[in-house]
């Protein structure tokens, strides 16, 4: 009896001490969802260089991957998700930390690396595109029919059950829950944010969302509108005849008149992708229920994702929420471009501390730090740190050195 109990406790105190899984399919074995069909499953450790910042040292990671490739039955579609594991509990910080997204690109293996080697688990995925097929190859099933499946899966889906699957599956490898999880992310990954807080608001207690393409259904038919219209007209004006009319168009700065149909397909795409890719519901109920944060940014130089868009939606979601300050802040960013670049403050170093300290220690960030080159200097890599200020409120100047956060309020 003694010995039995002495050889309980022991195994007791090596799970307690979390004594490393082996990171073998084994450890996985339950890594499933009720709607999806798992097609194969590969565990092992991998271990991989993490470039840092252009010049700076690289480090190696070393963690457990798991490559998850599952279908949702009849859909015929076939997705790829990628979780990292700190190999180690004593490395793993609790935490669970999604990133990435950009473009038509849902996620890929790499997107796991920079959230794995700083402690967090991660997980990220395909999509459902098949990454080696153009957009229009994996888009249609045929002449004339949109791939509803895949589109939906890359717009919310396979991202939802990225998030569960990348928890569960930190469950399942330490065997006890997790504290805490993030989405941070950039441009597609700031709309995706956007979806989660919109249609998942349970996945996350912190989300990070910068420069947001989510007017998506809006702005992608505005990039495909010219070269569709110059298909059906089956012609390419040269620049200089873009230019007269961007020139002519500015000066009228008119109603839209007498274009008839090139109005009818624009709406009719806006309208079929709205309900699938559209990210721009400012009813935040669910949010604000689950607990959880959303701390939104945007580049004023951001000549990709107007700003304009994400101060519009802010607006809406001040209007259909009440308290919206307790569970969503936004920071506008001046000379900041879309995501990085610019002469400006940008806050992209200073995001996931914000968040996580609103989330875990309540400090709602009044201000967002950022840091940019510094002012009329002729040392390059000088910079200056100013507070950001957190929408309507602008940044001003009112001091003596503009190298000097002291020297600006928000006004
Ligand atoms: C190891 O991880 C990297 C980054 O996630 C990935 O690109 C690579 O394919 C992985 N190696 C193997 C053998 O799976
Ligand atoms: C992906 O697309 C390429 C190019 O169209 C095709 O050759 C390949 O079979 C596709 N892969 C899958 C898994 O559908
Ligand atoms: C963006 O919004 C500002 C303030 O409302 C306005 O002055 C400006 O014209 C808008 N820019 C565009 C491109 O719509
Ligand atoms: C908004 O905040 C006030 C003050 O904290 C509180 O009394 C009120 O119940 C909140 N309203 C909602 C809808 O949460
Ligand atoms: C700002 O700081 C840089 C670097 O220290 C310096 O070269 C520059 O003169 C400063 N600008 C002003 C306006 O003081
Ligand atoms: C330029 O600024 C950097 C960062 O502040 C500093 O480390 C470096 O010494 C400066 N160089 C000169 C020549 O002042």
């Amino acid at each position: 009896m003694a010995s039995l109990l002495y050889l309980a406790g022991g195994l007791l105190s090596l799970a307690t001490l979390g004594v490393a899984k082996k990171c073998t399919c084994g450890d996985f074995s339950g890594l499933t969802l009720p709607n999806i069909e798992v097609l194969s499953l590969d565990v092992a450790v991998n271990r991989t260089t993490v470039a840092e910042s252009p010049g700076g040292h690289s480090t190696s990671v070393r963690f457990c991957q798991v490559s998850i490739q599952y279908t949702h039955p009849g859909q015929n579609d076939a997705i790829t998700t990628w979780i990292g594991l700190p190999l180690r509990e004593a490395e793993w910080n609790g935490r669970f930390l999604m990133e990435g997204g950009g473009g038509w690109q849902a996620g890929s293996p790499r997107n796991v690396l920079g959230p794995v080697s700083n402690g967090y688990t991660s997980s990220s995925t395909d999509g459902g595109l098949n990454t080696t097929a153009t957009a229009a190859e994996w888009g249609m099933v045929s002449e004339g029919n949109v791939n509803w499946p895949a589109i939906i899966d890359f717009s919310s889906v396979a991202l939802d059950e990225a998030a569960r699957l990348g928890k569960l599956a930190t469950e399942l490898y330490f065997g006890k829950g997790l504290e805490y999880s993030y989405w941070s992310g950039c441009s597609t990954g700031g709309r995706r944010g956007h979806m989660m807080a919109q249609r998942y608001p349970e996945n996350f207690d912190g989300i990070v969302a910068g420069c947001p393409a989510f007017n998506w259904h809006r702005f992608v038919m505005a990039e495909v509108w010219p070269p569709l219209l110059a298909q059906f007209l089956d012609t390419r004006p040269p620049s200089c005849v873009l230019d007269a009319f961007t020139a002519a168009a500015i000066e009228a700065c008119d109603e839209l008149d007498g274009v008839g149909n090139v109005d009818r397909f624009f709406l009719q795409g806006v309208d079929e992708y709205t309900s699938v890719i559209g990210t721009d519901n400012p009813d935040l109920t669910g949010l604000r229920k689950a607990g959880g944060k959303v701390l939104a940014w945007h580049g004023l130089a951001d000549t990709l994702i107007f700003p304009n868009g994400t101060i519009d939606y802010y607006e809406r979601v001040v209007e259909a929420n009440k308290n919206v300050s307790d569970y969503y802040r936004f920071f506008l960013a001046p000379g900041v471009g879309h995501c990085s670049g610019g002469s400006g403050p940008n806050p992209s170093a200073y995001l996931l501390d914000t968040v996580r300290a609103w989330v875990e220690n309540g400090i709602a960030p009044e201000t967002l730090p950022g840091t940019g080159a510094a002012v009329a200097g002729t040392n390059k890599t000088a910079t200056r740190t100013l507070q950001l200020c957190r929408y309507p409120s602008v940044l001003t100047y009112v001091g003596a050195d503009p190298n000097d956060s002291a020297s600006f309020t928000c006004v």
